[in-house]
């Protein structure tokens, strides 16, 4: 019988949804019908959570009932922070997440409770607990206490408030809202077909999310804002970038982190606000080497593809790594503040699972050995 195979499923469409739409050759990003360009430049990240939690963005009202629903759940368990200090300084932080939520789920009674209230119910919890699980770890592995939450800040200024206990200015909170609106969801991508996958089991919220936070990790996906800064350092210098992608390009299956994808044909619609993030901090901080470095990059690269025909452009972990080092932040850290943001899509995706099941089940073609004598293993 004749099977089609669609190697990295690729055009498979497994259901429909609500919450997002991707137009890669237009290269246009909506939210339940909103534009990711008006979002980023006008709206919090507690409101896109809203969103993409519900049908429509906030009124003042709701925004303010959601983040006060919030507040409380920001908090962790101290049993996280004991476990971290015990961990080697060198554990990956996405591992450090992964865990966390599987204690998550041992500190709730009623983690297995698949009904949408409870869904969502631990939805609010994960979308809080995440900032504070990330920069407490930071801290912890510097040999510093966590800081607790700030009852008074949104999700954005908290997470920049626990790493270092001071409240950050009205600037980087923008700019970090602007980076977690940005990355809070985008479609049936590997780390939400994972936790949709994982869901169709009718396993529970906290096994489904652990599962996408290591789908997340890889350097083909999340993992690519952390390769792409490791690329960069590895350069140092504008000089040095051309040398660098024409010999990556020239090895068998080279990759350029940073670049290229599944969906988009022309260039990713986040890539571009990334790129002008990077450029207002690259000014503002009178350091433009990673924004230069990423320029340079991006030019050699368009050269390039364009001889062979390609289009592959800058994705959003291209400049979403530049931005990332000039707030400072460490390389490794980088994708675990994607998963502080996307968490929240991913959350969406499960409401959208649990409330209208099937089970994912796709099939392999068998291709080893049939018919083979069996040998008792005296005889092997
Ligand atoms: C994102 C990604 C995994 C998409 O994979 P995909 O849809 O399976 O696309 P393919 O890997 O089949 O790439 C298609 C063609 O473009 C080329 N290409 C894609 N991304 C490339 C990159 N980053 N560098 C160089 N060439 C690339 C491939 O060489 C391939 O050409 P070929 O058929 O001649 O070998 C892939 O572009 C990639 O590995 N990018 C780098 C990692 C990254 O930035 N990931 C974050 C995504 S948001």
């Amino acid at each position: 019988m004749e099977h089609t195979i669609y190697r990295g499923l690729e055009g498979v469409h497994i259901d429909t949804t609500q919450i997002c739409r991707i137009d890669g050759l237009k290269g246009e990003l909506i939210y339940r019908g909103y534009d990711i360009r008006e979002l980023a430049d006008k709206v919090s990240f507690e409101e896109v959570i809203y969103l993409l939690w519900h049908d429509d963005l906030p009124n003042a009202a709701q925004l303010e009932a959601f983040k006060t629903e919030l507040r409380p759940h920001f908090a962790v368990p101290d049993a996280i922070f004991n476990l971290m200090r015990e961990y080697p300084k060198t554990v990956h932080p996405m591992h450090v997440i992964q865990s966390a939520v599987s204690i998550l789920a041992a500190f709730d009674d009623q983690a297995d409770d698949i009904g949408l209230d409870n869904v969502r119910r631990i939805g609010a919890q994960l979308v809080a607990k995440f900032p504070t699980i990330v920069a407490g770890f930071e801290r912890v592995r510097q040999g510093k206490e966590p800081i607790a939450p700030h009852p008074d800040l949104g999700i954005a200024a908290n997470f920049l408030y626990m790493l270092t206990g001071e409240t950050p200015s009205e600037a980087a909170t923008r700019v970090m809202d602007v980076a977690l609106v940005l990355h809070a969801e985008h479609g049936s991508n590997a780390s939400a077909f994972i936790a949709r996958a994982t869901a169709s089991t009718l396993t529970d919220v906290y096994s489904a999310i652990s599962a996408a936070v290591g789908s997340l990790k890889g350097p083909l996906h999340g993992g690519a804002n952390a390769a792409v800064m490791k690329a960069l350092e590895q350069i140092d210098s504008v000089a040095n970038v051309e040398g660098y992608v024409l010999d990556t390009l020239a090895k068998p299956a080279g990759r350029v982190m940073g670049f290229g994808h599944r969906v988009y044909r022309v260039l990713d619609p986040r890539a571009i606000i990334l790129k002008g993030v990077s450029h207002q901090l690259a000014e503002e901080s009178g350091d433009s080497k990673w924004f230069d470095m990423s320029l340079e990059m991006e030019r050699v690269m368009e050269r390039e593809m364009e001889k062979k025909g390609r289009q592959v452009k800058p994705n959003v972990d291209f400049f979403s790594a530049s931005v990332y080092r000039m707030l400072g932040f460490p390389g490794d850290m980088y994708t675990p503040i994607f998963a502080v943001s996307r968490i929240s899509g991913w959350m969406a995706h499960l409401y959208e699972q649990y409330a209208d099941n099937r089970i994912m089940r796709p099939r392999l073609i068998y291709e080893g050995p049939v018919g083979r004598k069996f040998k008792p293993l005296a005889e092997r």
